[in-house]
């Protein structure tokens, strides 16, 4: 038995599941794309995996198949405005969306990453499983590492974009 659940009801329920935010980007023969994700994760650490999860009607689900990998760039508290441009339906495609953007690309592979984060992985795409509106592309680490240790996350919690509040004691 399954109750009549709504997609707001939904929403609203695991918006409760607190996460960071990401900036996922491609490289496919040079064609540049990014798209703000929290749907990402660790998966494994033998071998290292990571996953994301990708949007069937998003651009980025057409490219990860053919791309040789991804990067996921998790911002910091100050980047707000980057995950709001890098989730608007607005924005350019290609390389002018990275117009005014800061960033370099990732040594072993040129995938973006996003200057001033706090921390990229580096992915090459070994899977991909279908999940309902969404799939999930498992990818095996290729790089990584801590941009930024001092740093604060941007967070997003109930629909909303969050920031840690400092610890009192
Ligand atoms: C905070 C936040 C988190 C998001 N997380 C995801 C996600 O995990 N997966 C996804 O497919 N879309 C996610 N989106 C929506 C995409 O960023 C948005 O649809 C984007 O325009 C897709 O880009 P594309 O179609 O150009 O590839 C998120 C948006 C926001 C604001």
């Amino acid at each position: 038995m399954t109750r009549d659940i709504s997609a707001e009801e939904f929403r609203r329920t695991v918006g409760m599941f607190a996460t960071g935010v990401t900036v996922v980007t491609t490289n496919v023969d040079g064609e540049l794309h990014a798209m703000t994700a929290n749907a990402f994760a660790s998966v494994s650490l033998d071998p290292l995996l990571v996953l994301v999860c990708v949007d069937r009607d998003a651009g980025m689900h057409g490219l990860l198949p053919v791309a040789q990998g991804f990067a996921v760039t998790i911002l910091a508290s100050e980047q707000e405005e980057l995950s709001a441009w890098f989730a608007s339906s607005r924005r350019p495609r290609g390389q002018d969306q990275f117009e005014g953007v800061d960033w370099d690309p990732a040594p072993l592979t040129g995938n973006p990453l996003i200057c001033d984060g706090v921390a990229y992985v580096d992915c090459r795409v070994t899977e991909r499983h279908e999940g309902g509106d969404h799939s999930i592309f498992l990818g095996e680490v290729v790089d990584l590492g801590v941009l930024r240790s001092d740093a604060d996350p941007l967070l997003y919690y109930g629909g909303r974009y969050r920031r840690l509040v400092a610890d009192t004691d």
